[in-house]
């Protein structure tokens, strides 16, 4: 995936900034869309993710799913939260049947997503997050495919 300039920056500058970027993207995501999260630790992914989840009008509480690796929940459309944090080879994420989840029916949320690019549809929204300060936060938002142009429309 090249890393020309990102079509959108958003530039966070507390949590409640990334919620709210993230409740825009659950409520514009529809069925199958697929959702890569790229960033250190502390970040913000799992905070966006909570955005999302708000979006999709879930009630149940977002978490990093650190004992699973795969968290479903329901809502407008189901949410599949999934984290690679803890695995660290390719073979590893393989064996888990993520596939499942990314041609499925739900939106599909992975952070940590560089970890397993090679099995990620070439057909995604990527966000890469980098922090600029003690709270904050810069998103680069990297459509990839029509679907995801015509949602940042929507997102902006
Ligand atoms: N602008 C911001 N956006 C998101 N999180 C922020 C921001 N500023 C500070 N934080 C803090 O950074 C941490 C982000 O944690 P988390 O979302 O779990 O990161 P990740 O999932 O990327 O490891 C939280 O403790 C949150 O309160
Ligand atoms: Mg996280």
């Amino acid at each position: 995936m090249a890393k020309n300039s990102p079509s959108f920056t958003f530039n966070s500058f507390k949590p409640a900034h990334t919620l709210s970027i993230g409740v825009k993207i659950g409520k514009a995501a529809r069925p199958g869309d697929v959702i890569l999260l790229i960033g250190n630790l502390g970040a913000g992914k799992t905070c966006l993710t909570q955005g999302i989840a708000r979006g999709l009008e879930i009630a149940e509480p977002v978490q990093s799913p650190t004992f699973v690796l795969v968290r479903e929940m329901s809502g407008r459309i189901p949410l599949y939260h999934i984290d690679l944090y803890r695995l660290s080879h390719i073979s590893e994420i393989e064996t888990l049947g993520i596939e499942e989840y990314l041609y499925g029916e739900g939106i599909t949320v992975i952070e940590w997503a560089d970890k397993g690019l090679d099995l990620m549809p070439v057909s995604n929204l990527t966000i890469h997050f980098k922090t600029t300060a003690d709270t904050g936060r810069q998103l680069d938002f990297y459509p990839y495919g029509a679907r995801y142009i015509d949602m940042l429309g929507e997102i902006k």
